[in-house]
């Protein structure tokens, strides 16, 4: 029991916790690290991290990307969370509001950047209040 719950607090120190931050506890090659598994979530904010470099890319050469939401960015509502608590109301009315940013993003032909970093600036609404930790990273998404 003890050994789950200590694996359950490494797991989250590593998905919101700034990086370099990384406590005793999960220092490379400690059996804790090796097992850390991560969450359906923090997978899916790595998959939208990826998309989303790639679409800001895509806008700066002035190149065309999909036409409409992927289906996995859907998976916001339901995916299981390193702390199942996090799923509350505020985590709910952002992830809506993120949705439909990102929804523009992939159907506005127009104003791409200005949407483009809309839609960061809502990763980021979400992040200062429910996992600080990636917020730099997230910031270098932004377009100039
Ligand atoms: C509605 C709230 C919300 C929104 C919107 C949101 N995130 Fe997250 N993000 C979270 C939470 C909560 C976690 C922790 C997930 C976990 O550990 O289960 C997280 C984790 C992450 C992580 C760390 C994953 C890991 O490796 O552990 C990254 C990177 C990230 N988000 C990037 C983004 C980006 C980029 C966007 C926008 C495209 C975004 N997030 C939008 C709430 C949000």
């Amino acid at each position: 029991m003890r050994g789950i719950f200590l694996l359950a607090l490494c797991a989250l120190s590593l998905s919101c916790k700034k990086e370099g931050e990384v406590p005793v506890a999960t220092a490379p090659k400690s059996p804790a690290f090796q097992m850390y598994k991560m969450s359906e979530m923090a997978l899916l904010m790595e998959q939208m991290y990826v998309d989303n470099s790639r679409i800001k890319e895509a806008i700066l050469a002035d190149e065309a990307v999909a036409d409409s939401l992927p289906a996995h960015y859907l998976r916001l509502l339901g995916a299981t969370m390193t702390d199942p608590t996090d799923r509350d109301l505020f985590f709910n009315t952002q992830a809506e509001l993120f949705l439909k940013a990102q929804r523009l993003v992939y159907e506005e032909p127009t104003q791409r950047k200005e949407h483009f970093n809309a839609m960061v600036e809502s990763c980021i609404a979400c992040h200062q209040v429910k996992c600080g930790g990636p917020i730099e990273r997230i910031k270098k998404l932004l377009i100039p």
